[in-house]
């Protein structure tokens, strides 16, 4: 039978294709074409996972733990998951409010699709990590977008939410550290904006997908808040954290309603997160933490000389990342040069004439930025940076 152009589900027309996958699959080709490329697209570390980690992986291979498991992942994960979080963060979240998913994404998908309806308003602050849009959109939800100001590393304050908050805003999303600008929560504008939202029966979800990777503040969870557990969300990954983007593990820590609601739909979607990504992540969890810091301090030298670097192009500004591992450049003075009407053909351009992959900031809700990954190495970044200088100036 033929696909007929009505055929695909409405729904599938209110969200776009990760832009950030896309740009991936974009440089592959090109790579693959046989073009050197410097990749800064990819949002993933470049460091292997740590041996302990897939040594766990390897024997629970061995000893045959390759079946099902419980959809909603394994007591023993569940436990882990708490005991870190509670070491770590000072929360005290037990496994029955606990759920394991297939990655960071699969959390904030599930909590989306359990919690919101359609006209409910969601409030996520510019710019914004893509999936947070299209994940709302999907669910017949109402983005609310909140900007914030470049000058200002694009931080938010309580002051800036408390105006979109409405009797319909059903949740706010707060991705601290930052995709795709680096920007940190201050802790006491973070707490602000959890009473605003607490004492209004409205749900922060809390993206703590780069929450280790900190220049300089200390870890923090805001659901470490006394009463917290009732209204906060927390979505987390071991994606970032043990370089493990391959072995799609996330989890949830939510009121237990709610795990129930997303293994409900877990059952009949996924089902369980790969028995074998579980007993790895349990090992990745309880065992030395070392790798963490490892990475850490490599990635603050790539940001430094990386701002450093962008900073040196003419009418380039970048504003300090203060975590995870993207700088969030504006690029403006090329915009309306011929050729280059917004980021999204000046990065198609970048790729195309001086083999660079960037991701462009419509994605992120802004106009004049392109996001650069710089989990890769200095000796890309040299050279990404080299051809992204000779691009700006050839262009201006
Ligand atoms: C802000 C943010 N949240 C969540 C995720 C989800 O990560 P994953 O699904 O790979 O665990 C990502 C991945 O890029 C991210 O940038």
């Amino acid at each position: 039978m033929q696909v007929v152009a009505n055929a695909i589900a409405e729904r599938i027309s209110r969200i776009s294709e990760s832009s950030t996958m896309k740009v991936a699959a974009d440089a592959t080709k090109l790579r693959s074409e046989g073009v050197d490329v410097v990749d800064f697209g990819a949002g993933e570390p470049d460091f292997p996972t740590p041996d302990n980690i897939k040594q766990a992986a390897v024997r629970a291979i061995e000893q045959n733990f390759t079946k099902y498991t419980p959809a909603g992942g394994t007591a023993e994960l569940k436990k882990a998951v708490c005991e870190r979080h509670a070491q770590d963060f000072g929360t005290s979240y037990s496994p029955a409010e606990c759920l394991i998913t297939v990655g960071g994404k699969h959390v904030i998908f599930n909590l989306v699709q359990a919690l919101v309806n359609p006209g409910d308003e969601v409030v996520i602050p510019v710019p914004y990590w893509v999936t947070y849009k299209d994940v709302v959109n999907f669910a017949g939800g109402k983005c609310v977008f909140v900007d914030t100001d470049e000058q200002k590393g694009f931080t938010l304050s309580a002051a800036m939410i408390e105006p979109y908050l409405t009797p319909r805003t059903k949740m706010v999303i707060i991705n601290s550290p930052s995709n795709p600008s680096g920007a940190v929560m201050d802790r006491g504008e973070f707490e602000k904006i959890y009473k605003l939202t607490s004492e209004r029966g409205i749900y922060l979800m809390t993206d703590e997908c780069y929450c280790k990777f900190l220049y300089d503040s200390e870890p923090f969870s805001i659901a470490s808040m006394p009463g917290a557990k009732e209204s906060v969300l927390v979505a987390g990954s071991l994606s970032k954290t043990y370089a493990m983007t391959g072995w799609r593990i996330g989890f949830g820590l939510v009121p237990k309603a709610i795990v129930d609601a997303m293994n409900k739909l877990q059952s009949h979607s996924t089902s369980n997160p790969t028995s074998i990504s579980q007993k790895a992540s349990v090992e990745a969890l309880r065992g030395p933490q070392e790798s963490v810091g490892v990475m850490l301090a490599e990635y603050r030298k790539r940001r430094d000389f990386v701002v450093q670097r962008l900073r040196a192009i003419p009418g380039v500004t970048c504003q300090e990342p203060r975590g995870a591992f993207y700088a969030y450049p504006n690029f403006g003075v090329l915009i309306g040069k011929p050729g280059i009407k917004d980021t999204l053909q000046l990065s198609e351009r970048l790729l195309a004439e001086s083999h660079v992959a960037v991701v462009p900031g419509e994605a992120f809700g802004t106009g004049s930025h392109v996001r650069i990954s710089y989990a890769t190495s200095m000796h890309e970044l040299e050279r990404g940076l080299d051809r992204i200088h000779q691009f700006v100036v050839k262009n201006s």
